[in-house]
């Protein structure tokens, strides 16, 4: 989910609105706004902001809050969107994370006559606040916190009160300080219009917003938070002429490859991954792919060992942890990659983040962080993301390697520069009206597959199976036709010959295959259907490269069948609940 404050001398409700639909990518099955107008008026529905929430920006007041959901506790509909308000009307929440301990708190503020209209966990706080509520909206707010259970980043407004207070733990909240007026959200993307300078709640704070200051109080006591100045621009926020935001992350990743590895290169602390000999990896999705590709590189480059887990499952066969533990996450606030930062510290084994968000939940709480230099995604589909953790991983390779790889990684922008014009017609015309389909690849190339196919699934909706080549024979061969189009990736290296075997047994199963091979490669040309190709650079860049390609076939399959390509049904970019 997403929430946005405003608290000035403009029109609230249009600036949240604005603010909200650059948050849609959090979530966007529902979305509601409420201002306070000497009166608490709200609006909320289900649906899309962006498509069904024009009358909104009539509610008036100069101090606003708003939220787009994704579902956790309720379907959502009109009654579960957020804000949320307590019996009298007079006070209205906005919250994303969960509240663990809703349903004993609903229990004993329903004995005490409290009424609730939503199967939401957030209505317990407009219900706590209300209970404690004597007059001054942060004492109650900071009353009501110490009963929460869970995670939550909340604004609340109240009748009467000329303050947004806003509330942190253990999900994301930024301030935006600008000319007479004060912003807050769960990210920077809505304050870009408005100011260059933010100021990032820590854990267990509690903020009173006015057009003028910002007070934090931390246990009751006040504190000072550093303000920070907001280096990304409202351009990198924006489509910049693409038809997608998909398309133009694609289109940035000479630049995002680029950027991180020079920004890796100032970056002394990194000596310091010569020590750890057993490294741990955890991570979700597109990240987890990432890692997955780091651990070939690091098997094959240096003399370390390095496991990759899935964040959601490291805490049910606790891994042995060693000497590092690194969570990488685009988002920095994906609830199980942090749990198993905090699983690892509970270990006192060293923790690293590798990260894209400047003031993210990882940030905090891992020992040191690296961050990955991609600007701001938009797009649900995670693809520069993608680029610039391979971009640190292969940075960090090269160090752990005493910089064998400096001089391919400072010109690898170039290769993927040109791989950005493919023409994939053939490729996208070959999977033609295809239900499933299978990615393979050998070494590195697996996660790369991997990462190809759940590109695919995501914004096509085309089924795609990832898998090492090796394993095809073990069950998939099974489902082989003609109907099911195979992209194999057949790259020159210690998985050529054998992944050339591949595709014979693949073809000779009818399969139609697209094969992804190196420029000039006639003889992996001859035996495959569509031949894609990548330039002849060092391995490490060609995974970069063929990563591309294959985020561009995803992309125009999709386009090709009209899907909603930024925000894919039934997926959210950050998941913030386990
Ligand atoms: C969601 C997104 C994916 C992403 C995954 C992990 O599922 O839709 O694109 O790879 O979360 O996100 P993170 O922010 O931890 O990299």
């Amino acid at each position: 989910c997403g929430i946005v404050g405003y608290i000035g001398w403009r029109d609230a409700a249009p600036l949240v609105v604005e603010g909200l639909k650059r948050l849609e990518y959090r979530g966007y099955d529902s979305f509601g706004v409420a201002t306070e107008n000497g009166e608490i008026r709200v609006v909320k529905r289900s649906g899309r902001i962006s498509e069904n929430g024009a009358d909104i920006t009539a509610l008036g007041g100069t101090i606003g809050i708003g939220h787009t959901r994704w579902a956790t506790h309720g379907v959502p509909n009109d009654t579960n969107a957020h804000p949320h308000t307590d019996c009298s009307g007079r006070i209205a929440v906005v919250h994303n994370g969960i509240i663990e301990n809703y349903a004993v708190l609903k229990r004993k503020l329903i004995e005490n006559g409290h009424r609730f209209a939503s199967e939401t966990d957030t209505e317990v706080i407009a219900h706590l606040v209300e209970e404690h509520h004597r007059g001054d909206l942060l004492a109650a707010v900071t009353e009501a916190v110490r009963h929460l259970e869970g995670s939550y980043a909340i604004l609340v407004i109240a009748k009467d009160d000329t303050r947004i207070i806003a509330a942190r733990k253990s999900s994301p909240l930024v301030l935006g300080i600008g000319d007479g007026e004060t912003l807050c959200a769960s990210d920077i993307t809505p304050l870009l219009d408005h100011t260059e300078r933010a100021v990032y709640l820590e854990d267990g704070d509690i903020a009173a917003l006015t057009p003028a200051r910002i007070d934090v109080y931390h246990d009751g006591v006040a504190v000072e938070r550093a303000v920070n100045h907001i280096t990304w621009s409202v351009d990198d926020a924006k489509k910049g002429g693409f038809e997608h935001y998909m398309l133009k992350e694609i289109y940035e990743q000479p630049q995002v490859f680029y950027n991180t590895i020079k920004a890796l290169e100032k970056d002394s602390r990194l000596s310091m991954l010569r020590i750890p000999s057993e490294i741990t990896v955890a991570a979700c999705g597109t990240s987890y792919h990432a890692s997955m590709a780091f651990r070939y590189l690091v098997q094959e480059y240096t003399t370390k060992r390095l496991s990759v887990e899935l964040a959601s499952e490291f805490k049910y066969y606790t891994p042995p942890v060693r000497d590092m533990v690194i969570g990488v996450t685009q988002s920095g606030e994906t609830a199980d990659t942090l749990a198993a930062i905090e699983a690892a510290k509970a270990r006192n084994c060293p923790t690293l983040a590798v990260t894209n968000v400047l003031g993210s939940s990882i940030t905090r709480s891992a020992d040191w962080t690296v961050f990955m230099c991609a600007g701001p995604e938009i797009s649900v589909a995670a693809t520069k993301s993608f680029t610039a953790q391979l971009a640190v991983f292969m940075g960090m390779v090269n160090v752990m390697a005493d910089g064998r790889f400096t001089e391919p990684l400072a010109h690898a922008h170039r290769s993927i520069e040109r791989v950005l014009s493919t023409d994939l017609e053939a490729a996208v015309g070959l999977l033609g009206s295809a239900t499933g389909m299978f990615y393979v690849g050998r070494g590195v190339f697996y996660p790369v597959a991997l990462e190809g196919a759940l590109k695919m699934k995501e914004i096509s909706y085309i089924h795609a199976e990832g898998y090492a080549a090796g394993e095809l024979k073990h069950g998939p061969f099974a489902l082989l036709s003609t109907e099911t189009p195979v992209v194999a990736i057949c790259i020159p290296g210690q998985t050529y010959g054998v992944m050339l075997s591949n595709i014979k047994e693949m073809k000779a199963r009818g399969a139609p295959i697209i094969g992804i091979g190196v420029e000039g490669d006639t003889e992996v040309e001859s035996v495959v259907d569509v031949f894609v190709t990548v330039p002849e650079d060092h391995p490490m860049v060609q995974a970069v490269t063929v990563s591309v390609v294959l985020q561009l076939l995803a992309y125009h399959t999709a386009n090709a069948l009209c899907r909603d390509i930024d925000k894919p049904r039934n997926l959210a970019k950050s998941v913030t609940v386990e």
